[in-house]
């Protein structure tokens, strides 16, 4: 049964605007990464999607997980289910650069350098890369830099603002409870309660919309 909010949304009538920020709903992770000397960051994002056994990043090339990602070229990407936000919030307004930018440090951004221990999260070894996962969070995506791409036409990662980094996913690791029985490589979407951000906040799914067409194909015939 359509909603009051949902007549509003779905009103025909269109106007022009100039949103500062385009976040219209996307999937939130924590990334770690490492830097030269081997030391863990983790840091929230929002900006991944998927292809086949990639991931495409968005990431500020001035944060210490784009410079790690630059030099060392390995992330996991750590997914948190919704009930997990509050370890999520915790990194909000941090950064593991030292010093911390002008324009961060007066939006109210702070260092820390223990980010395991800021949000309250264990570092779990990883199996194919140095960065570490994250004990609480249900799945884990290990992944190698298979390139960087300097966006906004920069010739390269110095020179950006922003990188979309592609990452070749080499392992993946779920939690039991999320496992279709009897198939151990699917995953079930009715029990995976992924946090998502939409303009700023934090959301979690709902019931699911209705039954998928695209849902007729066998998962496997993607492995190919
Ligand atoms: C929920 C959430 C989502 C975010 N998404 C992104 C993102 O997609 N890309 C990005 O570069 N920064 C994103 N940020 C901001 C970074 O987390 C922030 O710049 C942070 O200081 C980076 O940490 P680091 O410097 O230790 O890498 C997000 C922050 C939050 C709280």
């Amino acid at each position: 049964m359509a909603t009051a909010i949902d007549a509003h949304a779905n009103s025909t009538r269109h106007t022009a605007v100039s949103p500062a920020i385009l976040y219209f709903g996307t999937q939130v992770s924590l990334l770690s990464t490492v830097d030269d000397e081997g030391h863990p960051n983790l840091a929230p994002n929002s900006s991944v999607w998927w292809l086949g056994q990639t991931a495409m990043l968005g990431v500020a090339a001035r944060s210490q997980t784009g410079r790690n990602l630059v030099a060392n070229g390995e992330a996991v990407i750590n997914l948190p289910s919704v009930d997990r936000v509050d370890a999520v919030d915790r990194l909000a307004l941090t950064t593991g650069r030292d010093p911390v930018s002008e324009r961060k440090a007066a939006a109210g951004y702070r260092h820390v350098r223990d980010k395991f221990a800021a949000a309250g999260l264990r570092p779990l070894p990883a199996e194919t890369v140095s960065p570490p996962r994250v004990a609480e969070f249900p799945v884990h995506l290990e992944g190698r830099v298979v390139a960087i791409h300097p966006m906004g036409g920069a010739a390269t990662p110095e020179e950006a603002d922003t990188l979309a980094v592609e990452l070749g996913i080499t392992r993946v690791h779920v939690v039991e409870s999320l496992q279709v029985p009897g198939h151990p490589n699917r995953i079930d979407p009715e029990r995976w309660r992924p946090l998502m951000l939409s303009f700023q906040r934090f959301f979690g799914p709902g019931a699911e919309a209705m039954p998928s067409r695209l849902a007729s194909i066998d998962e496997e015939w993607y492995r190919g």
